[in-house]
């Protein structure tokens, strides 16, 4: 049920705008409030009197309506939902989406919000897998944008493919799980670590690995959206801070060390970091130079173990610590034993080795190790990854004492 959830649902120019009619009188029978915004396309596909009847609200859709502006400005508008929903999302929309281009209203509240973004893609199937429309897609998904379909079939082109809008009811069950997540982590504290480390080696060099930061942040992201105070220590990433998350950035394993004790106590920790696990013993002032002598010998010292340090904690060890396991072989037995070495509660064991694209892809494949036993999660992209992860932890850690 979505009883009392306010829903802005933004309509844009495609020939599956029909099927919004249908969302939309579907939202009202599980009991959410539709505020409907119009982009001048849609126009060309269904009428507003048809979307304002059945949302029993007023359309908006001009920027500069005066009228519109002092009685519903479109910060508010964007401000007022639980969820912003883009349904039917053309492959112009989502274009617009991904630039940050706010010349009309769609544009503006969708860049104004600061909720979360949920949108149904509809367009023809070349479209689709046009690589500009993949890229951006790429973008929303980084910033936490969610999506729904599409599906494969016959298009309104006349041509198959990827491409049909999500069924009504498929949008509607997507619309629940984000929505049946929010508030259920509202006051608990989360520390997510994310990305690699950067170990120096003179002011010039460094060791470090492959990490994007990508899961990291897509936890922290999640944990943020479920209504956890989230503190995100990050080695250098390109990765943009998820909404509502406080960022940490570090460079080096001692830092990110320092960042996550000094973000005790929380609940949840998850370590998703990819923690150089050694350093050079002497960091060279200047910059090496080629002596004629060979290659510098570069002694290396073991950096401390956060998971470790986070889960042997006397006084505020957080009541779940997760970490992750990258192996490149025999996968969940090292994980099990990996568990067991550094302390922690679970372990989300995914296979790092080449070919799989797990460092730096967007998507991932997990097996959740805790006492009980292995849990396999199918392969899904880093956002699902997040979404079951948080989805799990708040179920583990109930509701918070008021
Ligand atoms: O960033 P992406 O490109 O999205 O890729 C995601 C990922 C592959 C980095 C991520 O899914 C992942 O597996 N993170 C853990 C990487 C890692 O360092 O794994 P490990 O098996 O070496 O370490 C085990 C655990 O100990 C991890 O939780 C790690 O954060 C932690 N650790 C390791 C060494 C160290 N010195 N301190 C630590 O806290």
């Amino acid at each position: 049920m979505l009883d009392g959830r306010r829903i802005l649902l933004i309509i844009s120019g495609g020939i599956a705008a029909y099927k919004s009619l249908d969302l939309i009188r579907r939202l009202r029978e599980r009991g959410a409030a539709v505020r409907p915004v119009m982009t001048a396309a849609a126009h060309q596909f269904v009428t507003p009197l048809s979307v304002a009847s059945l949302c029993e609200d007023k359309v908006y859709g001009d920027l500069f309506s005066l009228t519109d502006e002092s009685e519903m400005g479109h910060i508010r508008l964007s401000r007022e939902a639980d969820l912003v929903v883009v349904a039917p999302a053309t492959a112009d929309l989502i274009a617009q989406m991904a630039a940050g281009l706010a010349g009309d209203l769609a544009g503006a509240v969708l860049l104004a919000s600061d909720k979360r973004v949920l949108i149904a893609p509809a367009m023809n199937a070349m479209m689709w897998a046009h690589p500009a429309t993949q890229a951006n897609l790429a973008t929303l998904a980084a910033r936490g944008v969610l999506r729904v379909g599409p599906n494969a079939g016959d298009l309104a082109c006349g041509e198959v493919g990827a491409g049909r809008m999500a069924e009504p009811l498929e949008i509607v069950e997507a619309i629940e799980r984000c929505l049946g997540g929010a508030g259920r982590l509202a006051g608990r504290r989360a520390l997510v670590t994310s990305g690699p480390t950067r170990e120096p080696i003179d002011p010039v060099r460094y060791l470090s690995n492959h990490s994007s930061g990508k899961q990291g942040h897509a936890i922290a992201a999640a944990l943020a959206a479920f209504g956890a105070e989230t503190i995100l220590v990050s080695g250098p990433t390109h990765e943009p801070t998820p909404a509502g998350v406080k960022l940490v950035a570090v460079e080096t394993a001692s830092e990110m060390l320092a960042a996550s004790e000094a973000a005790l106590p929380v609940d949840v920790a998850v370590m998703a970091a990819a923690v150089s696990d050694w350093r050079v013993a002497t960091v060279a002032p200047q910059k090496l130079k080629k002596d004629g002598k060979g290659a510098p010998a570069l002694p290396l010292v073991e950096n401390p173990d956060i998971l470790a340090t986070i889960s042997r904690r006397r006084n505020d060890r957080p009541a779940l610590v997760v970490g992750f396991a990258a192996e490149t072989a025999n996968v969940v037995a090292n994980a099990q034993d990996k568990r067991l070495r550094k302390g922690c509660d679970w372990i989300l064991a995914n296979d790092v080795s080449p070919g799989t694209g797990t460092f730096g892809g967007d998507r991932n494949t997990i097996h959740l190790v805790d006492g009980a036993g292995v849990e396999d999660w199918p392969a899904m992209t880093k956002h699902e990854v997040a979404q079951r992860l948080a989805e799990r932890i708040a179920t583990a850690l109930g509701p918070a004492a008021r």
